[in-house]
């Protein structure tokens, strides 16, 4: 292939570099190209076309549904390995060696305790408070507790004990908003437990009960979390990178990405998938009904957790998780009539011309929230769970954007607005 590519504008051709990635993906390079042409830029909305960064963590081929973390396929990754060990896989590039999984986790375990004075906030939180809102504000919290993160110039072990403080903090934080939207007492993490396990005693014990522990249970969320782990500059994950682009600290880029998550386009869609789920067996269960509404342009309504911006073939999470859905559904005895609707409702769309057309296929959120309802996470904490699931790939961005010495992110834009005119006194107007 050319090694640039030729521009014609206004009669004059220019050259712009074309770049290549380990997979042999291709980029034209336009970093030059205001300068080279006086003025004239590139525009490319919601950047559909456009990459931002170069990355060495995560690999996805949306059109063969493969999806790679620092060169490992995620099935066996979600098969074999746990999100600890996959967290530190994309934070830190390599798989651990055992002494280096062990430090860290008794790193990540002596920091799951959240500063007693932070308690005070739930409190303040009403009952209804979505749990997004609260953890968003709680993480950017974390900074004024730790002022030494807003330090980038820090020595590696400090940046490496914010990191470590955000992993071992985010659960608790995670499974206090629930406790505090419930008025039920906080329970404090447990060190004997595992990453997952210890979420799930904060989520469901009491004072008065311990929690039974279902491996069943812990193995689902140990998967579902690390298929949740990064997936290259999705919404999210690029609000983390422009926000630390300004050298704010990792909190408060963290917290931008739960903002970002949040958004029903986004994380938010396996929230908005099980309302949607509910909505269909409220009505009576009538898919084809509401296939319908998904493809009508005058109806406001979309097919949650269907269609993805980079998977124009199935995305190899939401097939992961469907079978887990059924694994774990039947070991735990659970029979949800949900999931009847939301297979009923992907055979419908997979045979649809609508669908076919346009290459809609369930997304990592079609299935995922079956899966947390059969738990008993209930449907408000969702995002919540991506949230955790996602804070790896967050902080590994980061860390690269910032090892990478990055620019702060600017875009450009083109104005559409009035051209140069007089102000005219009100008494004018
Ligand atoms: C995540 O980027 C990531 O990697 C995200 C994520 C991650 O791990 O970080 O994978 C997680 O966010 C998954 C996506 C979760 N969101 C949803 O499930 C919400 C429903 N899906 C969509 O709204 C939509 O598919 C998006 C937002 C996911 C993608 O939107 P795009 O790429 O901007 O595509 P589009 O909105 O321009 O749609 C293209 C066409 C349109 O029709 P036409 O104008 O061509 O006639 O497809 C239609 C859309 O109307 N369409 C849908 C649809 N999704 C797209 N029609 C009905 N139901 C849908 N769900």
């Amino acid at each position: 292939m050319n090694e640039f590519a030729k521009l014609e504008v206004d009669g004059k051709t220019y050259e712009l570099p074309i770049i290549e990635g380990t997979e042999n993906e291709k980029a034209i390079d336009i970093s030059k190209l205001r300068g080279a042409t006086e003025g004239v830029i590139a525009i490319d909305p919601g950047f559909k076309n456009t990459g931002s960064t170069k990355s060495a963590i995560t690999f996805l081929d949306g059109e063969k549904g493969i999806l790679r973390y620092r060169g490992y396929p995620i099935e066996q990754l979600a098969d074999s390995a746990s999100f600890l060990e996959v967290a530190y896989l994309i934070i830190y590039g390599e798989l651990p060696t055992a002494n280096e999984y062990k430090e860290f986790r008794a790193s990540i375990t002596n920091h799951t305790l959240v500063h007693e004075d932070m308690k005070q906030f739930f409190e303040a939180y009403p009952a209804k408070a979505h749990p997004m809102g609260v953890l968003a504000s709680m993480v950017c919290s974390l900074s004024t507790f730790y002022p030494e993160s807003l330090d980038q110039d820090r020595a590696d072990d400090a940046k490496d004990l914010t990191i470590h403080r955000l992993i071992a903090k985010l659960p608790t934080l995670a499974a206090w908003s629930y406790k505090n939207a419930m008025r039920h007492p906080f329970m404090y993490p447990k060190n004997d437990l595992d990453y997952c396990e210890n979420f799930l005693h904060m989520m469901f014990a009491m004072p008065t009960s311990e929690y039974q522990m279902d491996q069943t249970v812990v193995s689902a969320l140990n998967k579902l979390l690390i298929l949740h782990a990064d997936h290259e500059q999705n919404c999210s994950t690029s609000t983390v990178r422009i926000v630390g682009s300004s050298h704010a600290n990792l909190y408060a880029s963290v917290s931008a990405g739960i903002s970002a998550l949040w958004g029903p386009l986004h994380g938010g869609a396996n929230q908005a998938v099980i309302e949607m789920l509910e909505k269909i067996a409220a009505d009576g269960g009538d898919v084809d009904k509401w296939v319908a509404k998904a493809k009508d342009k005058s109806d406001s309504f979309r097919l949650m957790g269907f269609g993805h911006r980079v998977y124009k073939n199935f995305d190899p999470r939401a097939t992961i998780i469907k079978v887990a859905c059924d694994n774990v559904l039947e070991k735990m005895g659970v029979d949800d009539p949900l999931l009847d609707i939301a297979k009923k409702l992907e055979k419908v769309a997979l045979e649809d011309e609508y669908f076919k057309a346009r290459n809609l296929y369930p997304n990592v959120d079609f299935y995922s929230g079956i899966i947390y309802k059969a738990i008993g996470i209930p449907t408000e904490m969702f995002t919540v769970m991506f949230s955790i699931g996602r804070l790896p790939g967050w902080i590994g961005q980061w860390k690269e954007m910032m090892e990478n010495n990055e620019p702060i992110g600017r875009p450009r834009q083109i104005y559409t607005g009035a051209n140069e005119r007089d102000y005219v006194s009100i008494e004018k107007r």
